[in-house]
């Protein structure tokens, strides 16, 4: 568990899981209850491209995002006292993967395909990966990307909980991390 540059109490915590489970508003939460600075990867590489991921997918490709991607969590992995959100295929990259569960803390919210299918008209506009894909194919990707988040250091299947729950939840088990590794 203590891999890495830092201490465990100082680890970055990152936060991983499918488009739309949640990930940026726990984070937000965490970040703000244990006085830790949030850093959203999406908004990051949106800032740069001067422009929303739709349309960077759109006029400079996927390609262009992921190579982003990779290099800001690879460097914010690495910073201590960070709580980070990942876009849900950041884990998709194998370096990603090892950096993050290396140097930082990774925690995977969870949440059913029945729970999750009910979001995904709220998310389609904004979530380039989901458009012009048909619902089963949509299913297919969800139980693939599982398959790459089994790879954390805790999980919490988020169906029956709100935010607030979850980001009290991710504490405790923040707080327990510390008091056993230290
Ligand atoms: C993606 C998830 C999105 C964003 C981009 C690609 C994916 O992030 O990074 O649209 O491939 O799953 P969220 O998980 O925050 O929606």
């Amino acid at each position: 568990m203590n891999k890495g540059l830092h201490s465990v109490r100082e680890k970055s915590l990152v936060f991983i899981g499918f488009m739309g489970v949640g990930k940026t508003t726990v984070a937000q939460l965490v970040a703000k209850k244990l006085y830790r600075d949030f850093i959203d990867i999406d908004q990051e590489i949106e800032k740069e491209f001067g422009m929303p991921t739709t349309e960077i997918f759109k006029k400079i490709g996927e390609a262009a995002f992921r190579e982003k991607e990779k290099e800001y969590v690879l460097h914010y992995c690495k910073q201590p006292l960070k709580v980070i959100s990942l876009g849900g295929g950041a884990f998709m990259q194998e370096d990603i993967r090892n950096a993050c569960l290396d140097h930082s803390i990774v925690f995977y919210l969870d949440i059913s395909w029945d729970s999750w299918k009910e979001r995904l008209h709220m998310l389609v506009d904004s979530r380039p990966v989901l458009q012009n894909r048909s619902i089963d194919d949509i299913e297919t990707l969800f139980n693939e990307r599982k398959t790459l988040y089994e790879d954390h250091n805790s999980k919490l299947v988020t169906d029956n909980f709100n935010e607030e729950e979850v980001a009290d939840y991710i504490i405790d088990s923040v707080k327990l991390a510390w008091d056993l590794y230290s």
